[in-house]
C-alpha cells in the first residue's frame, strides 16, 4: 500500500469524530487529530488504537487559537482534506450562552479556510445537521427544501457555517461537501468508542442507557400529544458507524473529483422515521430489559417530524445506512455497561 493520505480531523475525539476516525483509518487514511478535549478525553485515542492498530497523531489545542491552526498545516504540508467536526453542541446550551456558539463554531471554521487556502488543502468535509430544515412542510425532507430560520443558536451557527462554505467555494479553489446528519445514535460494535456525555444526557438513547444501569430513575417522554401515529416526536436515528462511513465516502468523492459543485449538500439519515415510544419498546426488546419512563411535557423548540430522504446520497455519493436501529440500540447498551464497569 502507498503511503496514507493526511486528513485533518477536528473534534476527532468526539462522539462522531472519533468513530471517523476509525473509517479513515481502516480504508487507509491517516487522520491528523485536534481536538481541545473539551468534551471528550485523551483515552479515546486508545480506544481507537485498539480498534485498528494505528495509533494517531493527536494535537491538543483549541481551534480558536490561530498561531495553532496555522502550526498545524505547516506541520503537514502533505494534507489533502480537512473534515471538521470541532463544534459546541448543546441547544439549551446555545440558548443561554450565544457568543460563546457564535464564537466556538464560526471563527474556528473561518480559521481553518484562511489557512486551507494558503496551504492550498482543496477538500473540506462540515458536519450540518438537520435542524437546519426546522419542522418541513414535507417529508421525507430532501435538500432542496428551504432552510428555516434557526429555533437556536446552535442551529444558526450550522446554517451560517453552510453559507461561509457556500460563499468561499464561489470565490476560491475548494470545494466542500455538507453533510446534514439527522439523529445519529449507538457506538463503535466493538464498545471500545462511543458517546460520552457531558453531565445529563440532553439527548435520547443516552438518557435511555442510562436510565437501564441505573444512573437516572426513569425517562422522561417529552409528549404525547404530537400529531404522529402514538403521538410521540419521530426521528430517523442513524448508527454513528453509517455516519462515519459517510463521511470517508465524502471524502472519496472530493479527491476522485466525482462531486458535480464545488458546494454539495446531502442528508444523512435512514430514511425512516421512529418515534420516541418505538425506541422505547426496540429498546427493551434488544436488551431483554424493562425501561421506567413518564410522560411530561413537549420540550421547547422540539419539532413534530422529521426524516430523511435518501436519494440524493444514495445516487451521488453511494452511500446508504447499512445498520438498524435494533444494532444501534445494542450497541449503545454494550457501550453504556462497558463505561459503567471502567469506572
Ligand atoms: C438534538 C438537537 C439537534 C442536534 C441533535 C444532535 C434539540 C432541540 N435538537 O436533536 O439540533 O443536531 O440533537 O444529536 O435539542 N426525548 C425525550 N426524552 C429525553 C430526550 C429526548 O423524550 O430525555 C425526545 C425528544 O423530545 C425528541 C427525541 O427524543 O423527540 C430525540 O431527541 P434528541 O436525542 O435530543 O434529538 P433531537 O432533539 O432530535
Amino acid at each position: 500500500m502507498g503511503k496514507r493520505k493526511e486528513i485533518l480531523l477536528t473534534g476527532g475525539l468526539g462522539y462522531i469524530g472519533s468513530h471517523t476516525a476509525v473509517e479513515l483509518l481502516e480504508n487507509g487514511f491517516m487522520p491528523v487529530i485536534v481536538d481541545d478535549l473539551s468534551n471528550t478525553t485523551e483515552n479515546v485515542l486508545d480506544g481507537i488504537e485498539k480498534i485498528t492498530g494505528i495509533k494517531p497523531v493527536f494535537y491538543p489545542f483549541d481551534l480558536k487559537n490561530k498561531k495553532k491552526v496555522k502550526e498545524i498545516f505547516s506541520k503537514h504540508p502533505q494534507l489533502k482534506g480537512i473534515i471538521h467536526f470541532a463544534a459546541s453542541k448543546y441547544v439549551g446550551e446555545s440558548v443561554e450562552k450565544p457568543l460563546l456558539y457564535y464564537e466556538n463554531n464560526l471563527c474556528p471554521l473561518i480559521y481553518l479556510l484562511k489557512q486551507a487556502l494558503s496551504y492550498g488543502v482543496k477538500n473540506f468535509i462540515f458536519s450540518s445537521s438537520c435542524t437546519v430544515y426546522g419542522q418541513p412542510d414535507k417529508l421525507p425532507v430532501d435538500e432542496s427544501a428551504p432552510v428555516k430560520k434557526a429555533e437556536s443558536p446552535y442551529g444558526n451557527t450550522k446554517q451560517i457555517g453552510e453559507e461561509i462554505l457556500e460563499d468561499t467555494t464561489r470565490a476560491e479553489d475548494i470545494q466542500v461537501i455538507s453533510l446534514r446528519y439527522f439523529n445519529p445514535i449507538g457506538a463503535h460494535p466493538s464498545a471500545e468508542i462511543g458517546e460520552l456525555p457531558r453531565g445529563v444526557p440532553q439527548n435520547l438513547v443516552p438518557f435511555i442507557t442510562q436510565t437501564a444501569i441505573g444512573l437516572r430513575e426513569k425517562l422522561y417522554i417529552f409528549g404525547d400529544d404530537y400529531p404522529t401515529p402514538d403521538g410521540t416526536a419521530i426521528r430517523d436515528y442513524l448508527h454513528v458507524v453509517d455516519l462515519a462511513r459517510a463521511h470517508v465516502t465524502a471524502l472519496q468523492r472530493l479527491l476522485n473529483k466525482q462531486n458535480k459543485k464545488k458546494f454539495e449538500v446531502f442528508n444523512i439519515g435512514t430514511g425512516k422515521g421512529t418515534s420516541v415510544m418505538e425506541m422505547v419498546k426496540a429498546f427493551e426488546e434488544v436488551t431483554g430489559k424493562k425501561l421506567p419512563y413518564e410522560i411530561v411535557g413537549r420540550r421547547p423548540g422540539d419539532v413534530t417530524a422529521v426524516w430523511a430522504d435518501t436519494r440524493l446520497a444514495e445516487k451521488e455519493l453511494g452511500w446508504k445506512a447499512e445498520k438498524t436501529i435494533q444494532d444501534a440500540l445494542r450497541d449503545a447498551w454494550r457501550w453504556e455497561k462497558k463505561i459503567r464497569k471502567s469506572r
